[in-house]
């Protein structure tokens, strides 16, 4: 364990919102007094009526958590209508498209039209406030605009990722129950095109229920439209008025549901509701990021994911900020290319994933000091576990040894960060998301769920609500309920273990559940067993995740064969091409294992501890096999183990 410590430059914690004492102060009161920290903390967005409740709920029984209650708002109000008088012509979005020589700079001016536009298509297709709209959009600023018009009109959004497949998103269409979807004819990435349309397509001729699609142009590819259900995105808000009245919303009416993976089944739609959402994405993007106006802030997510939502939409633009959204991929058209947008566009802070990090790092330094990088104040990292080696080239090489890494652990189901430095106050350790911000109580719990003092390791839990959580699993609270809150009582469970230091910081060590997280991607094994099984070929599957250099984890699939079936290259390769039509390329297997027979208890149970180990080569340690129908299948695994 890296345990060099980094301390807080002088000058750094004199310019910061938050110094260490401030932040002593600020964390003490949230404990002491949380009712009158959130109601203070409240005022940082725009009400149309202020709240005057707080919190109720907790943890038990059916965990029905309420901030803000009594308040009502509407969020692209605080994202767009309040900056209008004093900062209508700065610059809220800078696009930089895919291709190096194309980028577009957005004013809060322009992109309150943009949004006041679609909101009225949106409404004019009979869109209500409760409807569930869904996103499948590229990187472009689009994706950004056509998520505040439906928070304008009150409906919720679902984003879902365009590296998704057609199944994958009609599953998320039909779960959501959307009546539209707003896509376009392609995307870009790394000078490739990406067929949305076409899967939207696909996608469709399960979903009855979309009765309109928005087609935005893009590339201007050519594709087929389907009447009267497609329509031009252009088209029609080009013909719309540029003014539309925002929609009274109670805090808690839902702003969002986004799709994403757990150890069982499908993936769940977290909820986040209005006001509790906008005030922690709003407080964390100020403090983590020590942002101040007029910095130019930007963070390399995809809005398909949680950190596109709220550290590339909701966060900055609560907070005034000028926020970069990116098309392309770091690699593309060179390795340079995160280093040259970051001088282009002079970008004070950039987060980033640790995944990114390491594959830069193969490319050696060159690509990084061809550039100059001075703009650059802060770094940040979120997504997984970032290793101390990346910790400390991105903070060497990217960095000039000059810009603190704040590295941010939370989960969609968090809504933002919970745990993480904050640069003007936290001294670092490469590898430590360090300490948990203002109103987050971490404790870290033994397997029979006793609270561990000092310095510790286990399941890392919440011990109370903070404005910024889900609300519920869309559909099925039942769910939400089981998956969160029944593990450990009283108590909301990350999934993720964690150790405590002895100077109380925090080392996240992954997921201690079976989800795996790839490149920052979240996967759940049972996803992708279902999709293996689902293949004519494929009797059974086991799939758990492995260390890899780049990705963080790899998927390693187990595969039975239906009898009569020979194993052969081309089959692995048949599979893998299946998993990826099935799922999305995130989800397609790095190794698959023929297996004859899975380790299983005598009651049928996959013993995944055991095919962990195989698959990180850890076959020294397998632990007590002698509970096993048949522990010859062991031997087996581990003798024909792949890589
Ligand atoms: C992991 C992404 C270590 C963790 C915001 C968590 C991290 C899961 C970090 C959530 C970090 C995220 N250090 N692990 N800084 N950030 N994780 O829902 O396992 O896509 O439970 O949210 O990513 O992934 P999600």
């Amino acid at each position: 364990m890296h345990e060099e410590l980094f301390p807080v430059k002088p000058e750094v914690a004199a310019a910061a919102h938050i110094n260490a004492e401030k932040y002593q102060q600020l964390y003490a009161a949230s404990v002491s007094d949380p009712d009158g920290f959130w109601a203070t903390e409240a005022k940082r967005i725009a009400w149309i009526k202020p709240p005057t409740q707080i919190l109720s709920g907790d943890f038990t029984g059916d965990v029905q958590v309420k901030w803000f209650e009594d308040g009502t708002l509407n969020a692209s109000v605080s994202c767009l209508d309040r900056h209008l008088a004093e900062r209508g012509d700065q610059v809220a979005i800078i696009w930089e498209s895919d291709d190096p020589n194309v980028h577009e700079h957005v004013t809060y001016r322009d992109l309150h039209a943009r949004v006041c536009r679609l909101a009225n298509v949106l409404k004019s297709l009979g869109v209500q406030k409760g409807d569930r709209v869904c996103i499948y959009l590229p990187m472009v600023v689009e994706a950004a605009v056509s998520m505040l018009a439906c928070a304008r009109i009150g409906a919720i959004h679902t984003v879902v990722f365009g590296g998704f497949s057609p199944d994958s998103l009609a599953g998320r269409i039909q779960d959501a129950g959307c009546r539209v979807l707003i896509t376009a004819d392609e995307g870009r990435r790394g000078g490739r095109k990406v067929a949305l349309k076409a899967n939207a397509d696909a996608a469709l001729k399960q979903c009855p229920g979309v009765e309109h699609v928005l087609v935005a142009s893009v590339t201007g590819g050519k594709v087929e439209m389907t009447a009267p259900r497609d329509k031009s995105y252009n088209e029609l808000c080009a013909a719309a008025s540029p003014e539309c009245e925002p929609v009274e919303m109670a805090a808690e009416d839902p702003l969002f549901i986004l799709y994403t993976s757990g150890s069982t089944g499908k993936p769940k739609g977290a909820l986040h509701t209005t006001g509790g959402y906008m005030v922690w994405a709003s407080f964390t993007h100020q403090y983590v990021f020590d942002y101040k106006p007029g910095e130019i802030y930007w963070c390399t997510a995809d809005v398909g994911w949680v950190t596109g939502h709220t550290y590339i939409v909701y966060g900055p633009l609560a907070n005034g900020a000028t926020t970069l959204m990116f098309e392309g991929v770091p690699s593309y058209p060179d390795a340079s290319r995160f280093w040259q947008v970051v001088d282009k566009h002079k970008v004070n802070i950039f987060y980033t994933a640790p995944t990114a990090i390491r594959s830069l790092m193969r490319e050696g330094e060159a690509p990084v000091h061809s550039t100059s990088r001075a703009s650059l104040r802060l770094l940040g990292s979120v997504g997984e576990p970032i290793n101390p080696e990346a910790w400390l080239w991105y903070h060497r090489v990217v960095g000039d040894h000059r810009c603190p890494i704040v590295d941010t652990w939370w989960q969609t189901e968090t809504g933002g960060i919970l745990i993480s430095p904050l640069p003007g106050a936290t001294p670092l350790k490469p590898g430590s998301a360090t300490l948990p911000l203002p109103g987050v109580q971490p404790v870290i719990l033994d397997a029979d769920g006793r609270e561990l003092e000092g310095a510790a390791e286990g399941n890392l839990c919440l011990k109370r609500p903070w404005p910024g959580m889900m609300r519920t699993v869309f559909g099925d609270h039942p769910r939400f309920v089981q998956t969160y809150f029944s593990t450990f009582k009283g108590y909301y469970f990350t999934g993720d273990g964690a150790r405590r230091d002895a100077d109380g910081y925090y080392w996240i060590t992954g997921r201690v559940d079976d989800v795996i997280n790839v490149s920052g991607h979240r996967m759940g094994t049972a996803e992708v067993e279902s999709a293996l099984v689902a293949h004519p070929k494929v009797a059974e599957a086991a799939v758990v995740g492995f260390p890899h250099d780049i990705k963080g984890q790899g998927i390693y699939a187990y595969v039975t064969l239906t009898a009569g079936e020979e194993p052969s290259e081309e089959l692995r390769k048949e599979l893998v091409a299946w998993v990826r039509k099935e799922i999305g390329p995130i989800a397609a297997p790095d190794a698959i294992q023929w297996a004859p027979g899975l380790p299983k208890t005598r009651s049928g149970k996959i013993m995944r501890r055991i095919l962990r180990k195989i698959a990180a080569n850890e076959t020294d340690g397998l632990g007590d096999t002698s509970t096993l129908a048949d522990p010859g299948v062991v031997t087996e695994l581990v003798e024909n183990r792949v890589r």
